[in-house]
Order: structure tokens, then C-alpha cells, then sequence
């Protein structure tokens, strides 16, 4: 329901953008990219799951250990398939990252510096989960380091919306054994880097079931994002909620406790007993909205769409969309200005060649492809 909603309604900007690839567009126009934040555990991963329809790896304690970059692509009349790729550099783990002896320096640079590109095909959904985790340990080693290094996963199917969606690693308050003392400041720096980017559109992720106020990426998404015209933030685990909190929570939701320009939503995703019981996407939706309906404090929220995740998806979908509206104006003046140039190159060739045979050679010389390439 979720994914035909933001078919219908995107369909033609994105077939529009499509269009206009054909004649250099990426160049002009970014098309925005959703990065998840958040504290470890705060249901990162359960929410872009929900978002893109593909199950990812998620539980408890860090699970997301490098930024994962899931690009999804519509493409009609193909079946599910994913290529998985990441830069293998090994020896460089962020956790790992001592002080290194003057001795060993000549050999950790060279292990640094040989760029291994691993690319993985798969076309079994299921396998997802398997190959990123198989991929963290190679780039943050087995257990609980992070890496800053990207892993891209690319699906194509006809049933997935066209969305770039990044995962990221949750901000841990607390060293777990194995990890740095700094480790949650290396896990906001490389949050940082992803959120601050203009184009991205920065979901901020946080429990009901915890100190809204305090909460460190919504902080960290103000800093970047004062004006609060890229942040949208994302309240999970309805269900697990203190009793006797809901009216705090319906504050906040309203907007009364720390105002955000683009405001709350209330999303529930699968429980660890939900996924233990092999709870589709689809089933989960459904018991989402169940959820809400019997709910007797937030089901107001249902008819006002401050709730679930169809009702985010059409709000990112409707940020998407803006985005395009806003650069078609941009769009629309390089493609009449390259039409003029292409057509003033055409007019003087439109004669033909002139009969002497001199002039007939300089003048075909002229009609070069080159020349009309550069039009
Ligand atoms: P991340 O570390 O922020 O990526 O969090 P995950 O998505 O891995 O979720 C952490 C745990 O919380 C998982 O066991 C999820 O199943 C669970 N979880 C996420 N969202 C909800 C929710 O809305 N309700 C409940 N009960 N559990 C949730
Ligand atoms: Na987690
Ligand atoms: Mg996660």
C-alpha cells in the first residue's frame, strides 16, 4: 500500500527526471537522499525497512555498523535482484586505530591505499541481511567496531519506489567492551558528514519510550539544520510506551514541546517477537494501523496522518516532489538555452554544401560531429 502510494503519486516527476537524464541532468539536479539518525536501537533500521520494503539487518545493541546506502530502483518487467559493493581497505578499522608504531607505518599505508572494490550480485531478497553483515565485519571487523566506509546496495524490482535511503551507525552514549572510549564521538562525526549535506533529507529517529528533549540527534540535526526545512523527525515504539506518558507524548507529537517545523510522526514497527515470528512487511502494516485505531489516546492522530509509515512515505514523497517542482524553473531555461544553441549551430549549415569543390570540403570539415556535439 505503502510503495503504490508513492508510485502514483511521484511516478511522473521521477519519469519526468528520467526523461531529462538522457540529456545530462544529474548534473543539475540532486535528487535528495534520506538518511536516518538516532540513538542505537531507537528503530533505525526497522523504519527504513518499513520505508523500502526490504528487510535489513536490526536488533539490539549496534547492529548498523557503517553507513549503508540502499539505492532502489524502479525497473518494470525485471525480477528482484541487488548488487552489493564496498571498498574493502583493510586494516583500517576506526575502533582498531591505535597509536601506530613508526616502524609498522610504511605497511599500513600500503594495506590503506589498495583500493579492493568487492561487488556482489544476488537476486534472493532474503540473502540481504547476510551479504551487509558479511560486508560490516570485512570493513569494521567482527563485533562492535564501526567503519566510516560506505556499503552501497542497489535493488532493482518493479516493486520498489525510486528512494536512496542511508542507514546509519546509532549514537552510542556508553563504550561497550571492545569499543573506544570516543566511540560516540566517531560515530557523530561520521553522522555529520551525511547529515550536513544540503540534499539530504535527515529523518531523526527517537523512542517514545525515552527523554525526547535530550535526545542528542535531534540536537545534531538542529545544528545543521536550523531553519528545520530537512528534518523530520520520527517517534517509534508506540507500544512499548510508559503508561500514564501518553499525554506527554500527544504534546509532542502536537508540536507544543519542541517545536520542528515539519513536525512528528508516530510510526510502529515490528517488535524482536514480531520478527522472531517471521511477521511480513506487509502483515506489520497492517497491525500498525490496527494498532492506532485501538489505541485510546492516539488514535486522533490516524485522521490528521500524524501517524504511521504510509503516512511518512507520503510525506517524503511530497518533499521529493517539491524538490523537482522547485527545480524544474532551473531545468526548463538550460533546456531552452542548449535548444537555441543547437538550433543556430543548424542554420548554418542550411544551404547544403556549396558547389566548389574547395568550399564543399572546408564546409563538410565544418559539419564535424564535434561541431554539433558541442551544440
Ligand atoms: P536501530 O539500532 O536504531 O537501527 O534499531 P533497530 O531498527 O535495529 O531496532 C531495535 C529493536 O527495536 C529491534 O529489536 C526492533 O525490532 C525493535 N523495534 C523497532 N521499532 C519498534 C516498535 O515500533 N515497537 C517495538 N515494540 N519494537 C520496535
Ligand atoms: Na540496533
Ligand atoms: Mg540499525
Amino acid at each position: 500500500e505503502v510503495h503504490s502510494h508513492l508510485e502514483k503519486s511521484i511516478r511522473p516527476y521521477i519519469d519526468l527526471i528520467d526523461t531529462l537524464r538522457t540529456i545530462g541532468i544529474q548534473k543539475d539536479l540532486e535528487l535528495p537522499t534520506i538518511a536516518v539518525i538516532g540513538d542505537q536501537s531507537s528503530g533505525k533500521s526497522s523504519v527504513l525497512e518499513a520505508l523500502s520494503g526490504v528487510a535489513l539487518p536490526r536488533g539490539s545493541g549496534i547492529v548498523t555498523r557503517c553507513p549503508l546506502e540502499l539505492r532502489l530502483k524502479k525497473v518494470p518487467g525485471i525480477k528482484w535482484k541487488a548488487v552489493l559493493t564496498y571498498n574493502n581497505k583493510t586494516g583500517k578499522f576506526v575502533n582498531f586505530a591505535g597509536p601506530i608504531k613508526a616502524s609498522q607505518l610504511a605497511s599500513v599505508k600500503a594495506a590503506q591505499s589498495t583500493h579492493n572494490e568487492k561487488r556482489i550480485e544476488f537476486s534472493d531478497p532474503s540473502l540481504v541481511e547476510k551479504h551487509v553483515a558479511a560486508a560490516q565485519n570485512e570493513l569494521a571487523g567482527r563485533g562492535v567496531g564501526i567503519s566510516d566506509e560506505l556499503i552501497t546496495l542497489e535493488i532493482m524490482s518493479p516493486d520498489v519506489c525510486d528512494l536512496t535511503l542511508i542507514d546509519l551507525p546509532g549514537i552510542a552514549r556508553v563504550p561497550v567492551e571492545g569499543q573506544p572510549e570516543d566511540i560516540g564521538k566517531q560515530i557523530k562525526r561520521l553522522i555529520m558528514t551525511y547529515i550536513k549535506r544540503l540534499e539530504t533529507i535527515n529523518l531523526v529517529v527517537v523512542p517514545c519510550n525515552s527523554d525526547i528533549a535530550t535526545t542528542e540527534a535531534l540536537k545534531m540535526a538542529q545544528e545543521v539544520d536550523p531553519d528545520g526545512i530537512r528534518t523530520v523527525a520520527i517517534l517509534t515504539k508506540p507500544d512499548l510506551i510508559d503508561k500514564g506518558t501518553e499525554k506527554n507524548i500527544l504534546a509532542i507529537v502536537y508540536n507544543k514541546v519542541i517545536p520542528l517545523r515539519k513536525g512528528y510522526i508516530m510510526v510502529k514497527c515490528r517488535g524482536q517477537q514480531q520478527i522472531d515470528d517471521k511477521i511480513s512487511l506487509e502483515e506489520a502494516a497492517q497491525m500498525e494501523r490496527d494498532f492506532f485505531q485501538n489505541h485510546d489516546y492516539f488514535r486522533c492522530l490516524l485522521e490528521e496522518d500524524k501517524v504511521t509509515i504510509k503516512s511518512l512515505a507520503i510525506k517524503l514523497t511530497n518533499d521529493l516532489v517539491d524538490h523537482i517542482k522547485k527545480s524544474l524553473p532551473q531545468l526548463h531555461k538550460q533546456v531552452k538555452n542548449q535548444l537555441w544553441s543547437v538550433k543556430s549551430a543548424l542554420k548554418n549549415y542550411e544551404d547544403g554544401p556549396p558547389e566548389d569543390h574547395d568550399k564543399a570540403k572546408d564546409f563538410l570539415i565544418k559539419v564535424g560531429p564535434q561541431d554539433i556535439k558541442s551544440s
